[in-house]
């Protein structure tokens, strides 16, 4: 096997600078919730306690796991600013304390498990190491650190295949945390709070906790993660994340909660529009934390607001002077409130922050959005429209933070495009509705919109317009049925032992036709960094194994079962290393609401794909955060679609910025739990499915041209993602030009899934990771007629553009590897 894995594991300039950017990013994504003046600290004597203090948590787990040379965590970072920490032997303690508890945990896995089957490994994945709380905080050990200095970091972890529950050491915090956090807020005079988890956690109880100085929002951030907070303790930094989620008070804030992940069969996704803070907003329900919400060191002030209309896009701009005492940066939020019935409160339209001001200097912001942005999706007559009436536009730093700028007028309504109805929901929906009046404040200026300025679209639903190279065809033409079918599945996440391999590719297309020119291609899962392995070693055959386990839920398996199927022997043969970036998750990527920022971690991305051959990266996941106790929402970005289709749109152009690297923009559509996923229908109405639930892929399609997509596992209304024609090729394909390869995530054509040759009749082009099984069973299909020559043509074709471009980009970058 071929491989551009490297021969040292010595440090490269390549990592060095990538780690800064993870730095900066992680950095800039935490976000300040509560400070009573005692941030900044000069570096000094602490009592650090906590599971996050030593067990700091990167990022989430399955597949978004990254594999890192030196995860900094929160006591080495803080060590390496000049803090000195006086609580060793508590974190020894707990330190034991976490290592026999995942022994324990562990073994209890293992006599349950015999064989790591792809079954068997998706059942295990519903099981996490929940960290032990460590031990309760004694008063003598607070009087023998003799500072009154103190800093506590809360954890969870989460991840792919289960959900958090509202219950203590999940949602909620368990007694042991609040009795230290008690503890120590009350004897502690500085006393910070540090909240390392994925998605938003229940910190009511602290409302009832004296002396509570500072609350840091850490989230997850990547392999820089102690350092990025040390830099915020010590103003090093100032920090500038906002929100991308709103916080609840409590779990039962948000609408339906008691019914999350609770039918085996379906969800209904009760509260149609009203997700995160469309919710709260409308319904008058306040948030813990807002969302765009996020305190800073420094002060701003905003003035000279101006509003023009230029064709159908609305300009805005704000001057913003730093009228306080350190450097730092700010972000400004666009807000509009819809005229008409059943509409949310508020949405957001456009933001934008600012460089790092120093006191006294000032910048003026340029935002802009399209008129379309405004309309609504109706379901009877399956038209998106722009409602007669005034908009009210608002300008601030939160969804609970604004102030009205300009109302723009429009005189009548207007049809923008006549879609079809597709993706209707198979179950009656009783949703909520929201009628509260829009209040304008009288004296705005306004604009009007003019009619002329907008057009009516009309998909064309009959044929997918994409066309293929020349190059692409000529190989088509020779391929025969039985030849098409290899490049319409993968070769199982071992792959083939030949051909070119990047050792922790989950997915890889057939090596067999590499004599004709054809190469095979990687397929490597993010989305904070690529998942690859750390090592591996080659023996002499050229067979190449993994030295180190890629993905955490192996550790559930004997050892003397990951030696059989997994591991190599690094003494039988020669060392491979790969050491990438582990980025902050995504979650924390759009706490920096920070665009350019997002698309340069993409182009880092892409250089390491080019550096280690990986053709597709399996991300940016861009599900939308709906409920806080989702697993995955670690690797989401936000509940609300303008925020996640931006931020994913940057990273896009960042990644495919270098020729013949992709993206695979996932999980289409409505993945919004872990729990039973192969199998709930999430129920979802037209119009939130439109205005919420595929608004940001359709920004991204759209704007970013992402050469891939990923179909989820779930049904969507009642129909699997993969096996949904209307998902995967009306909507995808005929409104939206999509053009590029559909495939299925991993083992969603199993056993009571989805159908593998539906799925491609449907519209999906590689069924993943495919394997002997699955190339077997398209076959029958095939002479059974239930394929035909055009299903895989058309397939095959998109699958072998990929292919061919990418093979193109590695002539002209003209790279000679090992
Ligand atoms: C996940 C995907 C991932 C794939 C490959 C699936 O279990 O849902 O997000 O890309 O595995 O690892």
């Amino acid at each position: 096997m071929k491989t551009y894995a490297q021969l040292t594991d010595q440090i490269s300039e390549r990592e060095r600078r990538n780690r800064q950017l993870a730095l900066e990013a992680a950095t800039e994504g935490v976000v300040l919730l509560e400070n009573v003046s005692i941030l900044p600290l000069r570096p000094c004597r602490i009592a650090l306690f906590g599971a996050g203090a030593r067990h700091t948590v990167k990022g989430g787990s399955g597949s978004g796991e990254v594999n890192v040379r030196h995860t900094t965590c929160v006591e080495e970072g803080l060590e390496q600013a000049g803090f000195e920490v006086l609580t060793k032997s508590w974190l020894q303690r707990y330190d034991e304390q976490w290592t026999t508890g995942k022994e324990q945990f562990l073994s209890s896995v293992r006599r349950k498990l015999w064989w790591p089957s792809a079954s068997v490994l998706n059942d295990v994945m519903s099981l996490e190491y929940r960290f032990p709380t460590g031990d309760l905080i004694t008063e003598s050990e607070i009087t023998d650190c003799g500072t009154d200095t103190c800093i506590y970091v809360i954890t969870r972890q989460s991840g792919e295949g289960h959900d958090l529950e509202d219950v203590p050491g999940s949602f909620r915090m368990d007694s042991n945390e609040l009795h230290n956090i008690r503890i120590c807020a009350a004897r502690f005079a500085r006393f910070i709070l540090v909240v390392n988890t994925g998605s938003p956690i229940d910190l009511s109880p602290l409302d009832d906790i004296q002396g509570i100085g500072a609350v840091i929002y850490m989230s997850q951030p990547g392999m820089e993660a102690g350092n990025a907070l040390a830099a915020i303790l010590t103003g090093a930094q100032c920090p500038s994340g906002k929100l991308a989620v709103s916080w609840p008070e409590h779990y039962s804030d948000i609408p339906f909660s008691e019914e999350f992940a609770k039918d085996p069969t379906k969800a209904l996704y009760k509260e149609g529009i009203y997700v995160g803070y469309r919710y709260y907003d409308s319904f008058g329900i306040a948030p813990r934390y807002p969302f765009g919400y996020g305190l800073s060191y420094t002060r701003f002030t905003i003035d000279a607001p101006a509003i023009a209309m230029r064709g159908s896009d609305v300009h805005c701009s704000v001057r913003v002077s730093n009228s306080g005492k350190c450097a730092g940066k700010h972000v400004v939020q666009v807000y509009v409130r819809c005229p008409g019935a059943d509409r949310e409160f508020q949405r957001l339209v456009a933001f934008a922050k600012t460089d790092s001001l120093v006191p006294g200097q000032s910048q003026t912001l340029e935002m802009s959005f399209p008129i379309q942005a405004l309309s609504y999706y109706n379901e009877s007559s399956a038209q998106t429209l722009l409602e007669a009436g005034r908009y009210l536009v608002c300008i601030g730093t939160s969804s609970r933070d604004t102030d009205p700028l300009a109302t723009l007028r429009m005189n009548e309504a207007i049809i923008l495009c006549r879609h079809r109805n597709l993706c209707k929901a198979s179950a009656q929906i009783t949703e909520l509705h929201h009628s509260n009046g829009l209040d304008i404040p009288a004296g705005l200026p306004e604009l009007t919109i003019n009619p002329a300025d907008l057009t009516t679209e009309q998909p064309d639903y009959s044929e997918c317009r994409e066309t293929l190279s020349r190059q692409t065809q000529a190989i088509l033409d020779r391929l025969s049925a039985k030849d098409l079918v290899k490049f319409c599945a993968g070769t199982g996440m071992s792959g083939e032992k030949n051909g070119f391999r990047t050792p922790g590719a989950v997915g890889h297309t057939t090596t067999e036709y590499i004599s004709q020119g054809i190469p095979n291609i990687e397929l490597c899962d993010g989305p904070a960094g690529v998942r690859l392995e750390k090592r591996a070693v080659r023996y002499p055959n050229g067979n190449i194994r993994a030295v180190d386990v890629s993905l955490s839920v192996y550790e559930f398996f004997p050892q003397f079962l990951l030696r059989l199927l997994v591991l190599g022997n690094p003494d039988k043969g020669q060392m491979l290393y790969q050491f990438v970036t582990g980025f902050p998750i995504e979650a924390m990527v759009a706490q920096t609401w920070n665009l350019p920022l997002a698309e340069r971690i993409g182009r880092a991305v892409s250089e390491e794909m080019s550096e280690y051959g990986v053709t597709f990266w399996l991300a940016p996941a861009m599900n939308i955060v709906r409920n806080p106790l989702c697993g995955r929402n670690y690797e989401y970005y936000s509940e609300d679609p303008l925020l996640t289709g931006q931020f994913a749109a940057a990273v896009t152009h960042g990644v495919q910025a270098t020729q013949g690297n992709y993206v695979t923009i996932k999980h289409f559509c409505a993945n919004n739990q872990e729990t039973n996923r192969f199998t709930v229908s999430s129920e979802v109405d037209e119009r939130a499915l439109r205005e919420i639930y595929l608004k940001a892929f359709e920004m991204v399609v759209k704007s970013a041209h992402p050469r891939s997509i990923m179909a989820a596992y779930n049904r969507l209304n009642g129909v699997y993602c993969a096996n949904s024609r209307e998902l995967c090729t009306d909507l995808l394909r005929g409104e939206w030009g999509f053009d590029g390869v559909v495939m299925t995530d991993w083992y969603a054509t199993d056993q009571n899934r989805a159908d593998a040759a539906l799925a491609i009749r449907q519209g999906v082009d590689l069924v993943m990771p495919g394997g002997k099984k699955v190339v077997k069973s398209l076959w029958q299909a095939y002479e059974k007629g239930h394929l035909t020559d055009n299903d895989l043509r058309r397939a095959a074709g998109r699958v072998l553009e990929a292919i061919y471009k990418f093979q193109q980009s590695l002539h002209s970058s003209q790279m000679k590897k090992t």
